[in-house]
């Protein structure tokens, strides 16, 4: 995607092929600065802190990560090591397990001098395949977005999207923003409404910057506000990502994506999840018993961060001090709820029967 006219990916190798470069999403959107991680430690850390952050661009980030660890030591016990330690560093999205299980597999029963350029081979390949699925998702999502067009005479389309899904989350494209910057490239008028995402503002500071890098109109507004507007006739769509997405259907997303999904249906308004082949986890059928939720830091909720007026950022905080407060990251929105899921085969029902049509047909 387009920043300051240069066209950007989160994620890249650098020219010495023994470091890479990402976006540090944790300055956005005040200032745009990338990073070197030059270990598999950096790389794990960067994906704890949220430098890193979106179920797609972590999986490529952790296929990665194995390969600066395998360049550091390639032995059988150090590769075991490595794949643990990368897998437990965020719990919810599957793709972390799926992108490291895809280079362990690769490399397990190679020599140890021939593991790392395996290794990296292969996190190359999962980040090339991940633009290709998102920009599908993109194609199949537009069809819906210019129905609702079509069927409102071309009136402004107004999509209500939550947390960030869009390019900054992968590595270009997006899943939930990739129908909108295709619609938006096929002159289709519309309005995206953008939670801000409470506690870490994915919405407010990463979904608002893609968006106005995009020129895309948008106006954010609070967690709550959602339901009020479907209310009152001003939400044609939802759409959102996905961390986790059972066979079943069930879609794991950021805290907050049930309610706004409960709140579609009872307004009889589409909710969708946009989302790739690497986030559904073929495993499980019950979201709610069998998918883990990170429990992130007190602080999330307690403190706010944002630049001050001589510009430094800064946190503040909002609660009595020492006060408790509880904080999951994520949470399910059950199928019965969920209108379709957008992957890059196509639309699927959010069922299994569906899934597994679209998945097991050539
Ligand atoms: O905690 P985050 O910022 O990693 O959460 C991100 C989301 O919930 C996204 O909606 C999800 O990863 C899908 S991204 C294409």
């Amino acid at each position: 995607m387009n920043i300051n006219n240069k066209n950007w990916e989160t994620i890249w190798l650098e020219k010495n092929n023994k470091s890479i470069g990402v976006i540090d999403q944790t300055k956005l959107p005040y200032s745009f600065e990338t990073l070197k991680l030059q270990s598999c430690s950096d790389a794990v850390k960067a994906i704890k802190k949220m430098v890193v952050r979106g179920a797609p661009l972590i999986g490529v980030t952790g296929a990665y990560a194995f390969a600066l660890g395998v360049l550091e030591d390639s032995s059988d016990s150090a590769i075991n090591n490595y794949l643990k330690t990368i897998q437990i560093a965020r719990p919810t999205a599957i793709n972390l397990k799926w992108s490291t299980d895809r280079v362990y597999k690769k490399i397990y029963n190679l020599p140890n001098k021939e593991r790392y350029e395996v290794a990296l081979q292969e996190a190359e390949n999962i980040k090339v395949e991940d633009i290709k699925m998102c920009s599908l998702i993109g194609d199949y999502g537009l069809e819906i977005i210019e129905e609702i067009s079509k069927r409102k005479n071309n009136q402004r389309v107004n999509i209500l999207t939550h947390c960030n899904a869009g390019w900054l989350a992968t590595i270009d494209w997006g899943t939930a923003l990739s129908p909108i910057y295709k619609a938006k490239r096929a002159g289709i008028d519309l309005h995206v409404w953008v939670d801000e995402t409470r506690p870490r503002n994915q919405g407010a500071s990463l979904t608002a910057f893609e968006l106005a890098s995009e020129c895309v109109p948008y106006t954010v507004i609070v967690d709550n506000t959602g339901g009020y507007l479907m209310q009152n006739g001003e939400v044609d769509l939802v759409i959102v990502g996905s961390d986790r997405t059972t066979r079943t259907g069930d879609v794991c997303n950021k805290i907050g994506t049930y309610l706004k999904a409960l709140s579609a249906k009872d307004n009889q308004i589409p909710f969708y999840a946009a989302l790739p082949f690497s986030t559904i986890d073929w495993e499980i059928s019950d979201g709610i018993s069998d998918i883990p939720i990170e429990i992130r830091s007190e602080k999330e909720v307690s403190e706010i961060n944002g630049i001050d007026s001589n510009g430094k950022i800064n946190a503040i905080r909002l609660v009595p001090e020492n006060t408790k407060c509880f904080n999951p990251g994520f949470d399910v929105t059950p199928s019965r709820l969920v209108t379709g899921l957008i992957t890059e085969r196509g639309i699927s029902e959010a069922n299994e029967i569906s899934l597994r049509e679209m998945y097991e047909k050539n």
